[in-house]
């Protein structure tokens, strides 16, 4: 088999840039590891910037989003039984989308199929080999037997454990990781959400968010030990854990039901540079990891997808490397800024094991001073709508 750009990963990343290099003309084939309907039973992001909302226009994908999707104007910062909000559209004119990361997916595979593009699912074993010469390709196993793609350049869109970003050197690989000492239990569930919009919670508890997927389905998470499993938290637990991190007339307003799914997922952040090698070049998560508090991580995939298209469409049609060559560099500016807002609305919003009566000072400090300062609001409204492009 041959195509222009061999894909690594049918997740958000490799199939938004395959959509996108569809329709610019430029032959792709992705290759997913797991069975479509697996890619789509994870439940994940549901917070998307404008950047990704005008990329799903372009990818031609925006129909669905457009009429399902919600737009958000602020958010509220609850600390304790304390509430204010932070309106972006004041402080930015600009605002945010709540649609799922799955119904993303699903938009994506539709439109990847009706283009008659090549997605091969359940390919085990992955490998690009020749990265470093112009005659790369992809060897996989599949049914039963070995096939080879023969590609000009190769996607990493594996995700945090594909094996894409092992084949830079060591020598030349640098990994940047923070490791946070607690993870998120978050509940889905058929109920209308508590709030218009979204609750982010400091409790002396620890954190609590309150979110949402359409009017009737909310998405809740709680900060908990890393130690723990899903099958320890009851429903009811979840439930009345949360309601004791959240102000007490929300608590009074939730509605409860039966969880629809359940599962722990552990905060870091790391970002893997260089994000080019040869003519390998590493999207999303791939290359980089953000604490899930201010829904940056399909966000900031959806920029490296922006960043490498318009690359790629400027080799393929006007025969010009240079987005290319600085495609790593551009990326990472970007990835760093939004490292580093995640790393700060995370240590805004958490209680910390270590943490002594100085620190808790400070973080209420913090809070009082996003609360009452203009100008700290606009910065975090800004990251949270999206940096620029
Ligand atoms: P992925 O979605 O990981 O996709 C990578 C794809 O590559 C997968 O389909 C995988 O099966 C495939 N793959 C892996 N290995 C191979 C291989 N060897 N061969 C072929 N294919 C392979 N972000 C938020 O903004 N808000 C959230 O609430 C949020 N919650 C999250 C919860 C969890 C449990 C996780 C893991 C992430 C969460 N994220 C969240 C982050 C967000 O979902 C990711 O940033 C986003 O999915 C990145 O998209 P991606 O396509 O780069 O990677
Ligand atoms: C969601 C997840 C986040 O990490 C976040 O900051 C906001 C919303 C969500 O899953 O809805």
């Amino acid at each position: 088999m041959r195509t222009q750009v061999a894909i690594v990963g049918g997740g958000p990343s490799g199939l938004l840039l395959g959509q996108l290099l569809h329709r610019a003309g430029i032959d792709t084939v992705v290759l997913e590891r797991r069975s479509r309907d697996y890619v789509l039973s994870r439940v994940r992001a549901g917070v998307l910037e404008t950047g990704l909302v005008d990329l799903m226009h372009e990818a031609g994908v925006g129909e669905r989003m457009d009429r399902e999707g919600f737009i958000h104007d602020g958010t509220l910062i609850a600390n304790g039984d304390e509430q204010f909000r932070i309106d972006f559209h004041r402080l930015t004119g600009r605002h945010v989308m709540v649609y799922g990361q799955t119904e993303v997916t699903r938009d994506l595979y539709e439109a990847r199929d009706a283009a008659g593009a090549l997605t091969l699912h359940d390919c085990r074993g992955v490998k690009p080999h020749d990265l470093d010469t112009a005659a790369p390709f992809v060897t996989f196993l599949r049914d039963g037997a070995v096939h080879r793609l023969d590609c000009d350049f190769v996607a990493g869109c594996d995700g945090y454990h594909g094996p894409c970003r092992q084949e830079i050197p060591t020598e030349v690989r640098r990994e940047y990781e923070k490791t946070y000492p607690f993870g998120w239990l978050g509940v889905l569930s058929e109920t209308p959400p508590v709030s218009d919009e979204l609750i982010y919670a400091n409790s002396a508890r620890g954190f609590a968010l309150c979110s949402m997927r359409n009017a009737t389905l909310s998405r809740y998470y709680i900060q908990c030990d890393l130690s723990d499993s899903p099958d320890d938290w009851t429903d009811d637990m979840f439930w009345e854990e949360l309601k004791r991190r959240i102000p007490a007339e929300a608590a009074e307003r939730l509605e409860t039901g039966p969880s629809i799914e359940k599962s722990i997922a552990p905060l870091r952040s790391f970002v893997c540079e260089p994000m080019r090698w040869g003519r390998l070049f590493l999207c999303g998560d791939a290359a980089h990891i953000v604490p899930p508090t201010g829904a940056k991580g399909l966000n900031t995939a959806a920029s490296d997808v922006h960043y490498l298209s318009n690359a790629l469409k400027r080799f393929y049609h006007d025969r010009d490397d240079e987005g290319l060559e600085r495609y790593s560099e551009t990326a990472l500016a970007r990835i760093w800024k939004t490292e580093r807002f995640s790393w700060w609305f995370s240590s805004l919003m958490h209680r910390y094991p270590d943490q002594s009566a100085f620190d808790l000072r400070i973080q209420q400090a913090e809070l009082a001073f996003l609360r009452d300062n203009e100008a700290a609001q606009k910065a975090m409204a800004e990251s949270y709508v999206g940096l620029p492009y």
